[in-house]
């Protein structure tokens, strides 16, 4: 599900010159995707917190799919701050790092036999709970939460269906190019994911590093960021009242959100996807 404006950019995407030093991080919104390019941009820039801390993230990563955004609000921000977002691929210096919430069959074809790509995916019911407060956020008006979960597995909303998008990828988790990484990985225990990347972008990094590290991307640390943060975006368009950018960071906070009716629903829909692949979500402790 994508915005008309996609046909205009279909081809350029498809033909976009990769370069081997690439970065990409892709993910569907709402799986993690700020936090992870905050760790692979500081482990790839040797834990630079002061260049980081200078510069926001959207001007250290490039968009691809910024036009397609549907919120006018912030894509006329996102705009302004970078006119073309293709003559920023084009033109920016290597290693450039590249964020898309496009599937992977949506990107170039050999994206992943020539750059890095670093996949984060997430319980689907904590995408649609992080989405819809996200939609609030942006003052979009969406209904009740019953409705827009109806919407997202019924694959009516920005980027679904949602589990094609993951499955693509996860057919290249033993791609030697692919990091296949899961939200509540990241969330249970952090120091070993730091390392798990750090070895996959060919970086060494020491224990107490690794503890600076996190205590950096921590969600109390990372809320207060306002590299990260995205408050210079929320500021100008978000509702004040509604829940932040960064906002409660737990894996299983669904069941807060859904009824009997809903949480048999999700497990129906989740095991009919799931039926034909391996992918199972970590387990967390509620
Ligand atoms: P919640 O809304 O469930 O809190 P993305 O960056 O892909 O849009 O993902 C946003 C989700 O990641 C939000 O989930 C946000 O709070 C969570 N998140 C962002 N930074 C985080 C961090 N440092 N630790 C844990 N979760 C974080």
């Amino acid at each position: 599900m994508l915005p008309t404006t996609y046909k205009d950019d279909a081809d350029r995407f498809n033909t976009m010159k990769v370069r081997p030093d690439d970065v990409w991080v892709i993910a569907v919104p709402r799986s993690g995707s700020t936090w992870t390019q905050e760790l692979v941009w500081l482990l790839k820039n040797d834990l630079d917190y002061d260049k980081a801390s200078k510069s926001i993230l959207e001007d250290r990563y490039i968009f691809i799919g910024l036009r397609q955004l549907t919120n006018t609000e912030l894509r006329a921000i996102l705009t302004e701050r970078r006119p073309s977002v293709m003559e920023a691929f084009e033109n920016a210096p290597s290693p450039r790092f590249i964020k898309s919430h496009f599937p992977l069959s949506l990107m170039p074809e050999n994206l992943v036999d020539i750059a890095k790509v670093v996949y984060v995916a997430r319980d689907p019911r904590d995408v649609a709970v992080s989405s819809y407060h996200f939609m609030k956020l942006m003052k979009n008006d969406i209904g009740n939460f019953k409705l827009f979960w109806n919407l997202f597995i019924q694959d009516l909303l920005l980027y679904t269906p949602f589990f094609a998008h993951l499955k693509e990828a996860w057919a290249l988790r033993h791609h030697p190019n692919m990091l296949f990484i899961f939200y509540e990985e990241l969330s249970k225990d952090l120091p070993s994911c730091v390392k798990r990347m750090a070895t996959f972008l060919g970086k060494e990094v020491t224990d107490e590093q690794v503890v600076k590290l996190c205590e950096h991307l921590n969600i109390d640390n990372f809320r207060k960021n306002e590299s990260v943060n995205q408050t210079w975006l929320t500021g100008r368009v978000g509702d004040p009242d509604a829940e932040s950018f960064i906002r409660k960071g737990k894996s299983g906070g669904w069941r807060e959100h859904f009824d009997e009716e809903m949480t048999e629903q999700a497990q129906q829909w989740m095991r009919e996807n799931l039926s034909d692949c391996d992918l199972r979500f970590p387990d967390v402790d509620y």
